[in-house]
């Protein structure tokens, strides 16, 4: 009995664990997830001409990259050793093998926001912006990002 008891308890820890891993990793992907909607959903369909240029739209785009692009390093600081349930991408367990040089892809991404923080005013100016902040993404996703399916 007292050992059915401590079993069971101790499949429920186990079950704990994973739930918290899980939650990290849904973290890290919710903070992917916001960067995405500012770049791809504001920035790329007007650049593509999907949806018509807005200036305050493009604004609080770049407000949310300034403030949640520094917070990676510390939002990755964990690994949950696990991806989000159905993801189409994942982390590398590179990361936290090589935390130092994931970390080191996050300050030019600040650089180019910083660099195109108000000079779109159309258009144009917004596509040379995207490409910009775009490119620093990817040199991150090169080596860290990993496609699941
Ligand atoms: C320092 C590394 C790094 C930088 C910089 C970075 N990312 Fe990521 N990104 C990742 C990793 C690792 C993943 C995979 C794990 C995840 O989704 O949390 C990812 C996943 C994503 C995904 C896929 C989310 C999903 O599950 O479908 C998108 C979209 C994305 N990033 C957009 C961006 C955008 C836009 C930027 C630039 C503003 C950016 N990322 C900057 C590391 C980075």
């Amino acid at each position: 009995m007292l050992r059915a008891v401590v079993v069971t308890g101790t499949l429920l820890l186990g079950a704990g664990a994973v739930m918290a891993q899980q939650e990290i990793a849904v973290q890290q992907d919710n903070l992917m997830r916001a960067q995405a909607k500012s770049v791809y959903d504001v920035m790329l369909k007007m650049v593509k001409g999907k949806t018509p240029y807005n200036q305050a739209a493009v604004d609080d785009a770049i407000k949310e990259l300034e403030e949640s692009v520094p917070r990676i390093p510390t939002v990755f600081a964990t690994n949950p050793k696990q991806d989000v349930v159905n993801a189409t991408y994942g982390s590398s367990q590179k990361i936290w093998q090589n935390k130092a040089d994931f970390d080191s892809k996050v300050p030019p991404v600040v650089k180019a926001i910083a660099e195109v923080k108000g000079k779109i005013k159309d258009k144009a100016s917004l596509k040379v912006a995207y490409d910009s902040i775009n490119g620093r993404c990817n040199d991150c996703h090169e080596t860290y990002r990993l496609k699941l399916k």
